[in-house]
This record gives C-alpha cells, sequence and structure tokens, in this order.
C-alpha cells in the first residue's frame, strides 16, 4: 500500500459517480461545501483522499483525481443507512443546525456509527506515511482522530467541523455525547467555523469530561489539544477567473434573454435541505407577489434545489413541500411563457453554476442555520464587474465575514420580505460599496489562507509528550 504525507479523510469522495445523458457512465465532482473548499486545494498536492465512493458494496477502484489519490471506503446498505442517513443525517445533523428538524435517537445508528468510523480510521492508518498529517473532516467522523490515535501515534490528526457545533444546551441530548467528545480530543487541533462553537466545545469538555478548558486549549491524556476558529473559504481567483471568460459572460446574456429579460433577477442556490430555509423564501416570495411588491413580468426567482440525502424521511418531506409550493405560486402568479419561479433540481457543471450567479442582480442565501454557505461567497467572487446584492441569513456562517451583505433573519417572514425588497430597490452606489467590501475580504481570505492558517496551527500544535514511533 503506498502511503502519503497528507492524508485528508471526509466521508466522501469528491467525485460521485453518475451516469451521463448518453448512457455511459462518468464521474462528476460530488456538490456540497466540503468537495467545494477541498478539492481546488489539494490538486496536485501528493496527498490521499479517504472516503466512501456513493455507493454500496465492494469498493470501486478509482482513478486518482488532479493527482490525488482516492482511496475508497466500503460501505453496505446498512452502513448507509444507519451510519449516513441515520446517526450522521437524521441525528447530528438536525441537532446541529438548532434542532429545526427533531433529531432521532437510535442505538443501531450508534453502532453502526462507531463501526464505520473504525473502518476510516483503520484505511487512514493504512494510507498515512510515518509522522504524516491525517485531517478528518466533518460531523460524520467525530470519532475517528481518537481511534486513529490509537491505531497510529506518530501521526499528527486536525479535524475541521463544516457544520454549526451546537451550544452545550443542545448537545446535551445526545446520548452518546461523552464519547463523540473523547473522538474529537484524539486530534491535535480541533477547527471549528466560528469561535462561538469552539466555545461551545470547551464548555462541553469541562462539563461532561471535567478536563480544563479555554476557547484555545483543552488539556486531555497528559495531551494539549488547540482549539480554534477556522472559516473555510474559496478559491476566490479561481471562481473570479472563470466568471471573467468571454464564454460564462455570454452564457450569463443568453440566460437573461431566455428568462424574457426582466428589470431583475433573483437567485437561490441551495442543496434541498430543510436547513437552507427554502420554504420561508418561498413564503416570503409569494406574499410580495401577492401584495404587487413584485411583479412576475419584471421580477423572476430562480431556486436551483439540488436533490440531498433524499432516502432521509425529512428530505423526502421537505423536497414534496417546497415543489408543492413552487407548483402553488406558478399557477397563481404565473402567465403563459412567464413562470414566477424557475425551479431547476439538476447539478450544474461549474460555468453554468457561474452563468447564473453574474445574471443575477439579488442572490438570496438565507438558512436557518449553516456553518458556513460557500454559495453566498462563491456570488460574491464571481461578481467581477462589481454589482450584485447578496441577501444573506445572519444565521449563516458567512455572515460573521460578508457583514455588508443585506442581512436577513429568515425566521422573521416580514424581515426576511423587506429585507429582499431592500436588496432589490437599493441604489447602485450602496450595492456597489457592499460588493467592493465583500470582494476585498474574499480576495485574503481565500482557501488558500484557510489552508494554511489551519495547517500552521496544526504544525505547532501537539505537545510531543506521548507521541510514539511509528509503527508501521
Ligand atoms: P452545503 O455544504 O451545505 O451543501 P455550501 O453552500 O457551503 O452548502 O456548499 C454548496 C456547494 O455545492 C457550493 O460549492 C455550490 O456551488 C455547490 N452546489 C450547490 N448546488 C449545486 C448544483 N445544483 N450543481 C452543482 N453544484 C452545486
Ligand atoms: O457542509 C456539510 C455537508 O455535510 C458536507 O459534509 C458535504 O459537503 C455537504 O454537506 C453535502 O452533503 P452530503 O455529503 O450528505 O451529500
Amino acid at each position: 500500500m503506498r502511503q502519503s504525507p497528507l492524508v485528508v479523510v471526509a466521508n466522501r469522495l469528491p467525485i460521485d459517480d453518475s451516469v451521463a445523458p448518453d448512457g455511459a457512465f462518468e464521474w462528476r465532482r460530488s456538490p456540497g461545501g466540503l468537495v467545494s473548499a477541498l478539492h481546488p486545494l489539494l490538486r496536485h498536492t501528493p496527498a490521499t483522499w479517504v472516503g466512501w465512493a456513493g455507493g454500496t458494496g465492494p469498493a470501486p477502484e478509482l482513478p486518482d483525481v488532479d493527482g490525488v489519490r482516492m482511496h475508497t471506503v466500503p460501505l453496505s446498505a446498512e452502513d448507509v443507512r444507519d451510519h449516513y442517513e441515520g446517526f450522521a443525517n437524521a441525528t447530528l445533523w438536525p441537532l446541529y443546525h438548532d434542532a429545526v428538524e427533531q433529531p432521532e435517537y437510535h442505538r443501531r445508528w450508534w453502532e453502526a456509527y462507531q463501526r464505520v468510523n473504525q473502518r476510516f480510521a483503520e484505511a487512514a492508518a493504512q494510507v498515512a506515511e510515518p509522522g504524516g498529517l491525517v485531517w478528518v473532516q466533518d460531523y460524520h467522523l467525530h470519532l475517528v482522530p481518537g481511534l486513529l490515535r490509537e491505531l497510529r501515534p506518530d501521526l499528527r490528526i486536525g479535524f475541521f467541523l463544516h457544520v454549526p457545533f451546537p451550544p452545550p444546551e443542545l448537545f446535551m441530548q445526545l446520548p452518546r455525547r461523552a464519547e463523540l467528545l473523547r473522538g474529537m480530543l484524539g486530534a491535535d487541533l480541533v477547527g471549528f467555523q466560528r469561535a462561538q462553537a469552539a466555545h461551545n466545545f470547551a464548555q462541553l469538555a469541562t462539563k461532561v469530561l471535567g478536563l480544563p478548558a479555554t476557547d484555545r486549549r483543552i488539556g486531555v491524556d497528559g495531551r494539549v489539544v488547540r482549539i480554534g476558529a477556522f472559516p473555510v473559504a474559496i478559491d476566490t481567483a479561481e471562481m473570479s477567473a472563470l466568471a471573467a471568460r468571454p464564454e460564462v459572460a455570454e452564457r450569463a446574456h443568453r440566460l437573461r434573454q431566455d428568462l424574457g429579460r426582466p428589470e431583475q433577477v433573483i437567485l437561490s442556490v441551495d442543496r434541498m435541505d430543510y436547513t437552507k430555509g427554502i420554504e420561508q423564501r418561498l413564503k416570503a416570495y409569494r406574499e410580495l407577489l401577492a401584495n404587487g411588491d413584485i411583479k412576475v413580468r419584471d421580477t423572476v426567482l430562480i431556486q436551483v434545489a439540488v436533490p440531498s440525502r433524499d432516502r432521509v424521511a425529512q428530505y423526502q418531506i421537505l423536497r414534496d413541500r417546497v415543489e408543492h409550493q413552487v407548483g402553488r405560486i406558478n399557477g397563481e402568479f404565473g402567465r403563459v411563457g412567464e413562470p414566477a419561479i424557475h425551479y431547476l433540481t439538476q447539478p450544474f457543471d461549474r460555468a453554468e453554476l457561474v452563468a447564473l450567479y453574474r445574471v443575477a442582480d439579488v442572490m438570496a442565501v438565507t438558512p436557518l442555520r449553516d456553518g458556513m454557505n460557500l454559495v453566498a461567497k462563491e456570488y460574491v467572487a464571481a461578481r467581477v464587474d462589481g454589482t450584485g446584492a447578496l441577501l444573506l441569513s445572519e444565521f449563516a456562517g458567512a455572515a460573521s465575514e460578508l457583514e455588508q451583505a443585506y442581512l436577513v433573519n429568515p425566521h422573521d417572514l416580514d424581515g426576511l420580505k423587506q429585507g429582499l425588497l431592500a436588496a432589490l430597490r437599493a441604489g447602485p452606489e450602496d450595492v456597489a460599496a457592499r460588493m467592493r467590501a465583500m470582494r476585498e475580504h474574499l480576495a485574503h481570505n481565500d482557501i488558500h489562507a484557510w489552508a494554511a492558517s489551519y495547517l500552521s496551527a496544526l504544525e505547532e500544535s501537539g505537545t510531543l509528550v506521548g507521541r510514539r514511533p511509528a509503527t508501521r
């Protein structure tokens, strides 16, 4: 088995199997923030990515992607049901997002979570070079740092959580809370999107495990675990360069014509997820149409909602409700050839997505809770002409950085409507000044800066106490 100096361990590999329109089998980049952040970063780095290829049964042999080795972890149908759809996405996901849907607790799911985490830890242990660096990602794999430290004490281990980490009042619900915290503390550095999340984690380490903790350091088993906020970012320069390409500008121009040359285009791009506030946004839009604040002829809404986790009951229910709402709004307010909402559930390639960003006068990103939300950052980076208004939820991690966005509380329907109108009616100078400030921020705080700050903190972290020589 070839070994790498850098190993990324994430539930999902950056590519997904899919069937092309001509029936051929092909691989394409998986949608989602984690892949969008890490995929461009690792390109041409001698690294291995350990993850699941999206199917069930034996692990497929995958080719390297942009020089990065793909090491597949096989999951059975039962693993997918109980680990991915169960403990990860029906217990932790809702719990970590303010319990906007009720988290479910089942002992069978916890068994699967442990089993699958063990398998990921063993895979990482196999492919990491002696003394190498292993970077574990996200809530599917909380136990991996601890398990991996037992298998390979020679490694430097980082953990990064892409989603919010909840306050103690919520986390304390979790039946296996102590094990989860201990698993994360197997890392040398635990990174979060926001300082508040690091604070929550430190409080829980003391409350649940009785450990000495500050918002920067936690003492455990004679080691010091560093913790901190590292807000994830995008490849700003690459996104801007793509947006500036003549063919993308031309595509955006054609899209506007196809839309009937409306005065204003509003765009939303989400995974179909109940945390993204899609239903609340559509409701606000409907009310604005109903009382005449917005007219279909002048303004169009494009809602892209790519299906996600579609075997989890709450996601199926959400999709049905969103589609019912879209149908109802189009039925009530659309005209022949002029729907009120253009609703698209397809995955798009990057150039098409960026053309959509370029055509959008207002980008509405209004999640009820979101670790970061990279779509908001992508929109800003794609607005190479300096125009465009970003309507952003206060509850997205991105709001801590993109303070010049039109900020709204998506739980407040009237506030949401006012925010949308404010973004639609803002004067060009105001829009340009806000966009300039946000673009400036993203130019400096890009994915390379994020990785450099995380990895240098990881290099500095971890006392050598207890670090033993490589065993393999
Ligand atoms: P999350 O990680 O919860 O999905 P983010 O906003 O952080 O949310 O990241 C979503 C990522 O998925 C973005 O990079 C976005 O460009 C991508 N994406 C979303 N919808 C689509 C789609 N329909 N086709 C292709 N990529 C998409
Ligand atoms: O950002 C949270 C997250 O779970 C990421 O891990 C992933 O990129 C994205 O959402 C997509 O989710 P899934 O891997 O379940 O399709």
